[in-house]
């Protein structure tokens, strides 16, 4: 995830800003840079790679301004490189900005400003910004800066400085983090508090739409209207390992709760209300999809998972046959593949050795290749014809969570811009899924309210050796990634079943107390389910079901439920999958598992 740093004080900016942006590299990052306001210029160092690479590039600089930004990168519109990195400038080198989050309306804001003369030298959406800034300066940054921040949509935590205002930095934040932290005789802006607890444990945190303006008088906090907002210091007490992840005990629980994020990213500017579907990187016409008669998703692990939730998402909308495929397998079974063929590859890394292969063979047989995947630049984005980013921000922890989430909403994306294409869903449909999808992320938050009860029953099930996980249909599905994301962080042997299936022969091995976590949020399979976990619970399971909230009948056949809010069925994956994450993570919690780097686990699987 992109990392912002700011500084204005008495000591050498460069120097605080590069130790600042070292104490954000855990957060993931491909390129870095810095702009310091230094003998009346801006002097902008910047290039691919890691920090080291940009420690090497100033070392034998003497850059002894005091006011500067630094900025490390996770790439989203472009591909890590020295031109992509931030700090981004004007043509005159007079401005400088980095920025965190996602211009959703880049295009059409950069369009406009070529209209107006001006040049671009990056692929990045924050270029928009300086040029925006220039377009509007009169002698005033902040009145430039206000005016900017009008004409962008997205979210975004931008730091900027001019050197006509050589003592002054200032910054923005909307639905991206911002702190600004509070020293002796100098201050500090940062998207992260370990960027900054070297220097200060007194910060302000910044609410979305305030601006924040940094000079010799000190610190000062605005509305858009100009008008001072007061507010309260923030004493961190955190030591620099729990500020890492955000007071969090583990980057998985993090990134759990970054799900909403991730998912509102993921949407931005590609679904929108009354609108056709965006897909911005997606150059597959619509001849060529008339053509395509046969689909497959090919992944591995949780990311196979997601596609196997993919395959009934598309069956339904696109009405084409789909099969998911595990990449291991795919090649050797001898698919049929030709130039009507859609290969859906799906890997978070985008670095996976069977995953690539099974791109190549396809490729071979002249199909057609969309790759969805979390890293910009990844081997599966080149080689793909076309690909689709998760703005899921970088995964730490091995075990994947907001990459799931977020490829499961690619999928809907895909699906819904097919669907338009060819006239296979109507325009109601579509508006339906569409507004459900733009709720998922609010719901998704609400679900986190029972975590105490989720905890307590993962708790009283810690000594287990065996779980059984059931549903029907897209239940199934999750359940499958249910079952993978216990099996894996707590060490419990856990099986996904099909709840119909259970009858011909793994019933066996229900016992008095064997725990059982039963889906039933599909409106049509809901009954039926309710007599399989019945089947169940008679031979002594211990049940916890997840269902959608009004489907409380469900009390009568489990132990314990957890209701997830209500939404279309082809939706609820989103919303059912989130309990299932944080019942693993709190049983590999009490077993004391080493819950970030499950053991014989890598994050990405570069063999076959
Ligand atoms: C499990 C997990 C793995 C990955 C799999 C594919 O939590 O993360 O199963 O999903 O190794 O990796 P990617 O998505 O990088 O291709």
């Amino acid at each position: 995830m992109c990392g912002i740093v700011g500084y204005l004080g008495r000591n050498k900016a460069s120097e605080i800003l590069v130790e600042g942006l070292s104490k954000l590299e855990y957060r993931g990052y491909d390129s870095a840079g810095i702009a310091v306001l230094d003998e009346g210029k801006i002097d902008v160092n910047k290039c691919k790679g890691r920090l080291a690479n940009l420690e090497s590039k100033i070392s034998n600089k003497t850059v002894k301004g005091s006011l500067g930004i630094g900025h490390t990168r996770w790439a989203t519109h472009g591909e890590p490189s020295d031109v992509n990195s931030h700090p981004h400038t004007n043509e005159a080198g007079t401005i400088a900005v980095v920025h965190n989050g996602i211009i959703e309306n880049y295009i059409e804001l950069r369009e406009w400003l070529i209209s107006e003369g001006y040049n671009f030298k990056s692929q990045t959406d924050t270029e928009v910004i300086p040029h925006l800034v220039d377009y509007y300066y009169n002698g005033d940054l902040l009145d430039a800066f206000i005016k900017a921040t009008k004409k962008l949509s997205g979210s975004y935590a931008i730091g900027i400085i001019c050197k006509d205002e050589p003592n002054k930095l200032i910054a923005v934040r909307k639905d991206s983090p911002l702190i600004v932290g509070v020293g002796e005789e100098e201050s500090f802006i940062a998207s992260d508090i370990p960027a900054i607890l070297n220097h200060t444990r007194d910060i302000y945190l910044l609410e979305d739409n305030e601006f924040v303006i940094i000079d010799n008088n000190g610190i000062k906090i605005l509305n858009s209207d100009k008008e001072e907002i007061k507010k309260e210091i923030f004493h961190v007490t955190w030591d620099a390992n729990s500020a890492e992840k955000g007071g969090y005990d583990h980057f998985m629980l993090k990134e759990i709760h970054e799900q909403p994020k991730a998912v509102k990213d993921t949407l931005a500017g590609r679904i929108t209300l009354g609108e056709k579907v965006k897909l911005d990187d997606v150059k597959i016409s619509k001849e060529e999809l008339e053509s395509i008669n046969r689909v497959y998703i090919v992944a591995c692990g949780t990311a196979y998972n997601a596609g196997v939730v993919g395959k009934s998402i598309l069956e339904k909308t696109i009405k084409l046959p789909v099969e998911t495929d595990i990449a291991s397998e795919f090649r050797y079974r001898e698919p049929i593949i030709d130039k009507n063929t859609l290969m859906i590859v799906l890997s978070q890394s985008g670095e996976t050795a069977d995953t690539l292969a099974a791109i190549r063979l396809a490729k071979e047989n002249n199909a057609r290749v969309l790759a969805i995947t979390n890293v910009v630049g990844s081997s599966i984005a080149r080689e793909a014809d076309d690909v689709l980013y998760t703005w899921a921000g970088p995964e730490i922890a091995v075990a994947s969570t907001k990459a799931y989430v977020t490829q499961i909403i690619t999928l809907y994306i895909v699906a819904l811009y097919i669907a338009e294409m060819k006239g296979t869903m109507t325009e109601e449909e579509i508006n339906e899924i569409k507004e459900g999808l733009l709720g998922l992320s609010d719901k998704i938050a609400t679900i986190f309210k029972y975590e105490d009860e989720i905890k307590a029953i993962a708790e009283s099930n810690k000594d287990k050796e065996d779980m059984y996980y059931l549903g029907r249909g897209l239940d199934y599905a999750v359940a499958m990634e249910g079952s993978l994301k216990t099996k894996e962080i707590s060490y419990i042997h856990s099986e996904a079943y099909a709840a119909g299936e259970l009858k011909h022969g793994t019933i066996a091995l229900i016992e008095e107390g064997t725990p059982v976590i039963a889906l039933a949020t599909q409106e049509n399979l809901f009954e039926k389910t309710v007599s399989n976990v019945r089947e169940v619970s008679t031979r002594g399971a211990k049940v916890l079901g997840i269902a959608m909230e009004g489907h409380d009948t469900i009390e009568k056949v489990v132990d314990n439920v957890i209701y997830i809010p209500r939404v279309s069925p082809i939706l609820a994956p989103v919303l059912s999958v989130v309990p299932l994450q944080l019942f693993s993570y709190h049983i590999a919690k009490a077993r004391g598992c080493d819950i970030d780097k499950p053991r014989n686990l890598a994050k990405a699987v570069t063999v076959e």
